[in-house]
């Protein structure tokens, strides 16, 4: 298959781009306004193309020329949710749309990378399941939400398109995909910026402190980004995958961040024989990430959708960070700005 993927410039696409690469089935173009995270990773299937999904008229002509497109392009640290959320609704919905009339005038399948954060605030069920949980957001008052609003807009008029059946699709929902050129790297004491991963590596790079947002009583499911991948071209070759929605994550890697922190701080341990000394701070969500922040307890996904599909996680939670702290400590000069800074 011919694929286009937009956004493939970010942690996800730079991840996925280097696995199709590996498993050499698929040609595939890549587009982005940045390749840093692509760097030395080349293959004779894959074309990299620096554009911006404004440019219409390139737009249109990428999606004409393949058979599936892949729709990575997205604003997901809450921090931009709350200090910039008519963006977060300008790129995550507004430009998402273009891509999906891109599809349906073009007759292209689409696969859209949407999020686990359309189920919202934690529902009455134990897990969350892609066909029958609610979703349910926080108020208006709490910016947060328009990111999830906006991807649940963007999942619900695909779907409205693949029941009114003019439009091939899947939707992938991730739940915290973790591995290499996650993020960015920040400064010690940097609050709201990057998601978890980043801050936690960040203040054991620089021994910085660890914020814990509200206590770090909430939980997340962390899920390796080649079993994300993994997931990724089952959906994509299976003809099970076609106008569905699926969860993506690892449904035993249910950890409180509190419990994140020390387990991060142990394998930085492992890892180097240094033994951390990172003060703990217990902050605040809206003095972390800005007024309108509001965090939730989010539950295990249920994946027994894709799993029929005949995917399964591999990697577990000491799998999942041992090899993301190693990739960057393998890497010193990438510490180095920030270590300096
Ligand atoms: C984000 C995005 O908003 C989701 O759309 C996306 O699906 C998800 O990441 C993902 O990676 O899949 P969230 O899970 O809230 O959602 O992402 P993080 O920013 O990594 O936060 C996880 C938890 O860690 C939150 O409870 C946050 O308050 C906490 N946190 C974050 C800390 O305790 N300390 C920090 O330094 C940073």
């Amino acid at each position: 298959m011919k694929l286009l993927i937009f956004g493939v410039g970010g942690f996800v696409g730079s991840n996925l781009a280097e696995h199709l690469i590996e498993q050499g089935e698929h040609e595939f173009v890549g587009v982005d306004i940045t390749q840093e995270k692509l760097r030395g990773i080349e293959g004779p299937n894959f074309r990299f193309v620096e554009g911006n999904i404004s440019d219409e008229s390139l737009a249109d002509e990428l999606v004409a020329d393949a058979d599936v497109v892949v729709d990575l392009i997205a604003y997901a640290n809450p921090s931009i949710y709350v200090e910039s959320p008519l963006d977060v609704v300008r790129l995550n919905f507004f430009e998402n749309m273009k891509i999906l009339e891109y599809c349906l005038r073009h007759q292209k399948r689409l696969i859209q990378y949407s999020t686990s954060e359309v189920y919202g605030k934690r529902t009455r069920d134990a897990e969350y399941h892609d066909n029958h949980s609610d979703l349910v957001m926080g108020p208006v008052q709490k910016q947060r939400w328009i990111y999830a609003s906006a991807k649940q807009l963007l999942e619900r008029i695909i779907h409205a398109h693949g029941i009114k059946g003019d439009l091939d699709y899947s939707i992938i929902r991730p739940f915290n995909f973790v591995g290499p050129r996650f993020d960015y790297l920040v400064p010690a004491g940097t609050k709201g910026g990057p998601r978890v991963f980043s801050h936690f590596l960040s203040a054991l790079l620089t021994g910085g402190p660890i914020h814990l947002v509200d206590g770090g009583g909430q939980h997340r499911c962390f899920t390796h980004i080649e079993d994300a991948s993994t997931a990724f071209t089952t959906i994509l070759e299976n003809p099970g995958g076609h106008n569905e929605i699926f969860n993506v994550g690892n449904p035993d890697t249910n950890i409180s961040m509190k419990d994140l922190a020390t387990l991060m701080q142990d394998l930085y341990k492992d890892l180097t024989g240094i033994e951390p000394a990172n003060e703990i701070i217990v902050i605040d969500g809206e003095e972390f990430y800005g007024k309108g922040y509001e965090d939730m307890d989010r539950v295990p996904p249920n994946v027994d959708k894709l799993m029929a599909l005949g995917w399964k996680p591999t990697k577990g939670l000491d799998a999942i960070f041992r090899e993301a702290i190693k990739y960057y400590i393998d890497r010193p000069e990438m510490t180095a700005s920030i270590l300096s800074s």
